[in-house]
């Protein structure tokens, strides 16, 4: 059947700006029949993302804003913007993008954006994760998924999953660790998310 055939499913879009293992996951998960979804379309702010190959690959569209062809923040989120809208998706699934959203796009898919973030939030949030939770010297460490409000990796969590942090790792074996998490934790989100099962009160997020 084709994708816009399909009724009773979710439609999943993607922003990402890199190797994309996070987006194959779920990809994969939908592949395996496990998320009543659709993969509508990926977005990328890079023209060099791995990405774009895995969806190639899964016959997914892919829209390319490159951030780098503007002059400015403003223009480059008005074409995002537009590029995301145009994907009518239900649920937009950040996976690795490494960029903050302007406050219009985060209001425009309040509720219905995720992130995956590898740290246990509110612990670590920004860049180098894995790097601050070494440094820091916490002995469990983990990933999030999590709603996307205005602040950042501030929103309600969805999913959290938790690895050790062995007396040896450094932030490769331990990023490592975390990502064979994220790529259980994001589908599951998506998953409850494409089921109807999330109910958002304030802060808590509901599995039913
Ligand atoms: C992941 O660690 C994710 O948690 C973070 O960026 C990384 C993206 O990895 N936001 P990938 O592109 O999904 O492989």
């Amino acid at each position: 059947m084709s994708p816009e055939r399909s009724v009773d499913k979710k439609r999943i879009a993607f922003l990402a700006s890199g190797r994309g293992s996070n987006f194959q996951a779920v990809i994969d998960a939908i592949a395996a029949g496990t998320i009543p979804g659709i993969c509508v379309g990926l977005v990328t702010d890079n023209p060099g993302a791995y990405a774009i190959e895995r969806a190639k690959s899964a016959g997914i569209p892919v829209t390319v804003v490159d951030y780098a062809r503007f002059p400015a923040k403003a223009a480059y989120e008005e074409a995002l913007l537009s590029a995301m809208r145009a994907c009518r998706a239900d649920l937009f699934v950040l996976a690795g993008y490494m960029r903050i959203l302007g406050f219009g796009i985060v209001r425009e898919f309040s509720g219905r954006m995720m992130n995956i973030h590898p740290a246990l939030l509110p612990a670590f949030s920004g860049l180098h994760a894995q790097r601050q939770a070494i440094e820091y010297g916490v002995k469990v460490a983990g990933c999030t998924v999590h709603l996307v409000d205005e602040g950042m990796d501030t929103g309600p969590i969805v999913v959290q999953r938790c690895v050790p942090v062995l007396p040896d790792d450094d932030e490769t074996t331990l990023a490592d660790r975390i990502l064979a998490e994220e790529h259980e934790a994001l589908p599951l989100a998506v998953k409850l998310f494409c089921e109807g099962r999330l109910e958002a009160d304030g802060r808590r997020v509901r599995v039913r």
